[in-house]
């Protein structure tokens, strides 16, 4: 199938630079307003003024194009100068308050930042952020079925059969500039085990898509996930030893392996999300060692131990089966997600992943945490990435179902705000309704 791919966001329609769905169309195009008794300004269809003078037509704001005089510049300079002053519309009378608004004098302001908001045209054109499909990375869940089945806790998204809804929902994404997409595996309960080797087999369901994939679609970027969590029977994102303790270095030696199994399968971007300490220097040597220097990490900069993760745990099946993912001994307050009460930290995540080589930060969850967004923009200078998880998603879908919001509209709002804080691309399950929106395309 044919895809259109938007390469830059210049090539991309108006429509996709600003907050709104659809283009702004003027409605006023062939309409000019005039004086009437009253002084009540009235909008009337052009075709009701009056004949053009002989000698100048009259200029009017419609689609018509004024009948040309054939007089050189000089004789119209000469007209002008002569007094024969061409016919222009009026300037339009000032609208007319309601009756009881109080008259009061004029503010003495220097500045009415109302100024640059005047008018579609103006708004746009000072525009701070814009927002492009490009700039989306699409989560797809895959597992090793035929069918797709529906996600209860995530409206309009399913697990995909690998080898036939994949392939459509990828197609549909690259149909409107939706070029990058992360996978995240369903793996059977029977090939979970506690050190999750079932992550570096390299037939595995994840390298197996990520070869189908590049076969049909060789310019997709694809992420991969780079975690132990769909492969653990006690899904967490590491090894657990007896005593609850999430084994930091061993589970490293495992991360490795994983990302080069994706790597060799062709993945382009590994992503750790798992959180352990010295992943992304140990996986960027392994990735080096393998011959993978062009392989991308984008790592879980700032991973928080977040409730918003709810709805994605029911999509993998992967809920941790005792204690959660906020500690570093299971069933003791002491982590390997951070403290969302925690600003600062974040920063020394940021230090250890720019000194052990990441490409991209990632900030996790992501409109709860657009302060942690902008702090990583303004203290790196590398590309961020935010994850705009499945409880945000599923939210906004729930308040757009039950009527309370206007889910278009909340949607595009919240992805604005992601790149307003600070982020390059956002992973969002909303990725292709958006970029449809953005394209001018309606459900
Ligand atoms: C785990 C992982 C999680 C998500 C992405 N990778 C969940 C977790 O930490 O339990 C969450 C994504 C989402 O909620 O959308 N490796």
């Amino acid at each position: 199938m044919a895809s259109t791919i938007f390469s830059t966001s210049s090539s991309l329609p108006t429509a996709v630079k600003g907050l709104d769905c659809n283009t702004y169309k003027p409605t006023l195009g062939n309409l000019r307003f005039i004086a009437s008794p009253n002084r009540k300004s009235i909008a009337v269809p052009s075709s009701s003024s009056p004949a053009p003078k002989p000698l100048f037509p009259v200029v009017k704001a419609t689609s018509d194009v004024p009948v040309k005089t054939g007089l050189s510049d000089a004789e119209c300079e000469a007209a002008v100068a002569a007094g024969n002053v061409p016919e222009a519309p009026p300037v339009p009378p000032t609208p007319l308050a309601p009756a009881g608004t109080p008259v009061v004098p004029s503010l003495p302001l220097s500045r009415r930042p109302r100024r640059t908001r005047r008018s579609p045209a103006l708004r746009a054109a000072f525009q701070e952020t814009s927002i492009s499909p490009a700039n989306f990375v699409y989560p797809l869940f895959i597992h090793e079925g035929e069918e797709d089945t529906p996600i209860g806790a995530m409206p309009g998204c399913y697990r995909l059969g690998w080898r036939h809804g994949l392939l459509e929902e990828v197609a549909k994404a690259r149909d409107v500039g939706v070029n990058s997409i992360v996978l995240f595996p369903k793996v059977p309960d029977a090939l979970k085990t506690p050190t999750g080797d079932e992550a570096y087999n390299e037939y595995g369901l994840v390298p197996r898509t990520i070869r189908m994939l590049k076969d049909k679609f060789p310019g997709l970027a694809i992420y991969t996930d780079v975690a132990l969590d769909p492969y653990s029977s006690d899904g967490h994102d590491g090894i657990v030893r007896e005593d609850g303790v999430i084994m930091n270095d061993e589970t490293v030696h495992q991360l490795c392996k994983q990302a080069v199994a994706q790597a060799r399968a062709g993945a382009d971007v590994v992503s750790p999300s798992d959180m352990m300490d010295g992943r992304v220097g140990a996986i960027r040597g392994a990735l080096d060692d393998a011959g993978f220097q062009h392989v991308l990490i984008m790592s879980y900069t700032a991973k928080y131990a977040s409730s918003f993760y709810g709805p994605f745990r029911e999509a993998l099946d992967s809920n941790p089966h005792f204690g959660d993912k906020k500690t570093y001994v299971l069933w003791k307050n002491g982590s390997y997600q951070m403290n969302p009460a925690n600003y600062r930290e974040a920063l020394v995540e940021v230090h250890e992943d720019e000194s052990e080589g990441a490409d991209i930060l990632l900030v996790k969850p992501g409109l709860p945490y657009l302060d942690i967004i902008r702090q990583i923009r303004d203290n790196s200078p590398l590309p961020i990435a935010a994850y705009q998880v499945s409880g945000e998603y599923s939210m906004i879908k729930a308040g757009g179902i039950l009527k309370m919001i206007d889910e278009e509209k909340v949607m595009m709002e919240s992805l604005l705000c992601l790149r307003r804080a600070g982020a390059d691309i956002i992973l969002t399950y909303f990725a292709l309704q958006a970029a449809r929106c953005l394209c001018g395309e309606k459900r």
